[in-house]
């Protein structure tokens, strides 16, 4: 049994990969985590403690980070999750799950505390609650079992940032953190750009989950036509599978290609929130990723059996 922390910005797929999450009999979400990004902080935590309501999901709701650690966040990308960050379906006025009355970052410290060795965390928005909980107890490193993070994009088969042409947008929006949590000794893997866009959903998947998984599905149906447009407008046929990328990582390791090093995010300058990743096979002279621990890059996917593992799980709720 999996015991997870989902340190998320609810978004169109955030949502997605926490269905997925909560459809998986291997696991037992212990929180859910917010962060702005695909909204502003109060909208991201709404739309956890919504879902969290609505399909009786039980972890507890941390509001997190409403800023990067230096700086103020960029503009929420409306254009990709909707002004609601659910691609604008309706939502109702009141929400009765309210939060947890510990921010974010400490929720994860005592989660981790409580059961050390135990906790993986999933994060697939801005690192800052991550980041903070490292600098406000960085004893809680070697208790985590393992950290999987959707982020990054490391140029494997030419693949380019999608906020520049250097940086991914959960990197971009505070590579500060990232950097600060890719130098911990914990397990660590980032799951990238580089095998998120190789995986996607067509519309006949999308609608074959409507069809076959339940209340989820038909949520999943109706928040993904917004995201599809997106990626059509932008000349993709399907939507790319990120977030739910990161908890296939979780539950089926196997599924995925990994190559191991230190890895240093760009903080200033024209590739700000670029990720890049030292390999172990290969030396270099000294240089800014000496001394920092290995971690491991996903290099390819079996995209195929990631849809399968997505639409078996899910089909368990219907
Ligand atoms: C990441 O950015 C967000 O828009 C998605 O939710 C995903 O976590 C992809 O770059
Ligand atoms: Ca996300």
């Amino acid at each position: 049994m999996h015991k997870v922390i989902f340190d998320t910005d609810p978004g169109i797929d955030d949502a997605m990969a926490l269905l997925f999450l909560d459809a998986s009999p291997d696991v037992e979400l212990l929180a859910v985590t917010t962060t702005f990004g695909n909204g502003a902080i109060d909208t991201t935590t709404r739309n956890a403690l919504y879902l969290c309501e609505r399909f009786g999901i039980p972890a507890l709701v941390g509001r997190g980070a409403g800023v990067p650690l230096v700086g103020q966040p960029g503009p929420a990308p409306h254009f990709v999750h909707g002004h609601n960050g659910l691609g604008d379906v309706a939502l109702p006025a009141v929400i009765s799950r309210t939060a947890d009355p510990r921010p974010a970052h400490r929720l994860i410290i005592d989660m981790v505390r409580a059961h050390p060795h135990e906790v993986e965390i999933v994060a697939v928005g801005r690192m800052t609650n991550l980041a903070m909980a490292l600098r406000d107890d960085p004893g809680i490193v070697p208790l985590v079992k393992q950290v999987v993070i959707m982020g990054g994009a490391f140029g494997i088969r030419g693949v380019l940032g999608n906020v520049t042409p250097a940086a991914e947008a959960n990197i971009w929006g505070d590579p500060l953190a990232a950097d600060e949590v890719t130098a911990a000794s914990w397990p660590l893997t980032m799951v990238g750009l580089d095998v998120t866009q190789k995986t996607q959903m067509p519309t006949a998947y999308l609608h074959a989950l409507q069809e076959t998984a339940g209340e989820a599905g038909r949520f999943i149906w109706e928040i993904s036509r917004f995201y599809e447009k997106f990626h059509n407008d932008g000349g993709v046929e399907s939507i790319f599978v990120h977030d739910s990328s990161a908890v296939a990582f979780l539950l089926k390791p196997e599924l995925f290609e990994t190559r191991t090093g230190a890895i240093r995010v760009v903080t200033e300058g024209v590739a700000f929130g670029q990720t890049i990743q030292k390999p172990d096979s290969v030396s270099f002279p000294p240089s800014d990723w000496d001394g920092r621990p290995s971690h491991m890059v996903c290099t390819d996917v079996d995209s195929e059996g990631l849809r399968v593992l997505y639409a078996e799980t899910l089909r368990r709720l219907a």
